[in-house]
């Protein structure tokens, strides 16, 4: 068990054991135990429970060697049509009962990256009658919009949304007593910030952190510096320049060098300021004049454009919006 990532390790292996998504859980028990589970859609963000669910499930239906019972298909590179005929073609028509009703479990993880011939062959595996009699589908993505609407429409669809902050705050603190991990409450509260409902990236990074000898007590710091977030103060900072020097100073003393001492990625300073942007003092025509530049500078950061282009244009536009109006926010 030591040898594992703490994400397998606090994997919870148990339907009760799952801290969230409530309803989700009880009407698939239901399902379950009337033995009528439907063909099922998994969707939402990352880190919130959709394979530990199912893998939870099949538990629950198989038992212990649930492993054995189940075809999982998840590696999104070889999900070609073939693959989608052949394996679950022989896997659904074997004879081998695995329980009562002889019901089999096809798992496809990462089913948004199914290209839409191998999804218009599923569909057609959805609608045959022998697979409606013995099989039962679970597939699993980050946005259901990338599934056909022909099979999202044969599907029942469960959308896990991020954790709430409490339910993350008691795995948070179970993990920390189970390991005996130091931890300034500080620590947690950027933890649970940095992780925004993703249980996984708050495993990781607590893992991380844990196991990182130069810290013998996680504090907030230490987190944000290792993860290369900007933390509230340099926010705080950065704002302030942002309102009140001038282009070439914030460029250069300011943004530019803090950027390169803590190893902060433009769009990380990006989103953090947008944020507070939204709660700022500002007229309301200089904040959306800001939010929309900000958003474009966001969107060409995404498609690959030069950082240093886009440190300019998003500094470039609280300038520009300041001369306009002349606000000045200390
Ligand atoms: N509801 C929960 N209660 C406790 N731990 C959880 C919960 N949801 C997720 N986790 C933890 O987060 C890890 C990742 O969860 P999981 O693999 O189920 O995410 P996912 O929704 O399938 O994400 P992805 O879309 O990235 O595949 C699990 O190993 C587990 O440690
Ligand atoms: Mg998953």
């Amino acid at each position: 068990m030591d040898s594992l990532p703490w994400v397998e390790k606090y994997r919870p292996a148990d339907l009760s054991e799952l801290a969230s998504h409530k309803d989700i859980i009880s009407t698939i028990s239901r399902f379950i135990d009337e033995n009528r589970l439907p063909h099922m859609l998994f969707y939402g963000p990352p880190g919130t429970g959709k394979t530990t669910t199912i893998l939870a499930c099949a538990k629950k239906i198989y038992g212990p060697k649930f492993k054995s019972m189940i075809l999982e298909l998840n590696a999104s590179d070889d999900r070609g049509i073939d693959v989608v005929r052949d394996q679950i073609k022989s896997f659904a028509s074997t004879k081998l009962m695995f329980n009562s009703s002889g019901m089999k479990l096809i798992v496809l993880d990462e089913a948004d990256a199914m290209t839409n011939a191998a999804q218009a062959a599923l569909r057609r595996g959805t609608t045959n009658l022998l697979y409606a009699r013995n099989v039962r589908f679970c597939l699993i993505c980050n946005y259901a919009s990338k599934i056909i609407p022909a099979i999202q429409s044969r599907c029942t669809k469960f959308r896990f949304s991020p954790l709430p902050i409490d339910t993350m705050t008691d795995r948070l603190n179970f993990i920390v007593d189970q390991e005996n991990i130091n931890i300034t409450p500080q620590g947690k509260n950027a933890l649970l910030k940095l992780s925004g409902g993703d249980m996984r990236r708050l495993v990781n990074i607590l893992q991380i952190q844990a196991t990182h000898t130069a810290f013998d007590v996680i504090t907030d710091d230490s987190i944000y510096l290792s993860t290369g977030k900007p933390n509230p103060s340099d926010v705080e900072a950065i704002i302030h320049w942002l309102m009140n020097d001038s282009f070439k100073s914030c460029y250069d003393l300011a943004i530019y060098n803090l950027q390169k001492e803590r190893g902060l990625a433009l769009v990380d300073i990006i989103h953090e300021v947008a944020e507070h942007l939204i709660f700022l003092e500002l007229p309301s025509a200089v904040r959306l004049v800001l939010l929309e530049k900000i958003s474009d500078v966001e969107r060409n950061l995404s498609t690959g454009s030069h950082e240093k282009i886009q440190l300019a244009a998003f500094i470039s536009s609280f300038t520009i919006s300041r001369n306009l109006t002349n606000t000045q926010i200390n």
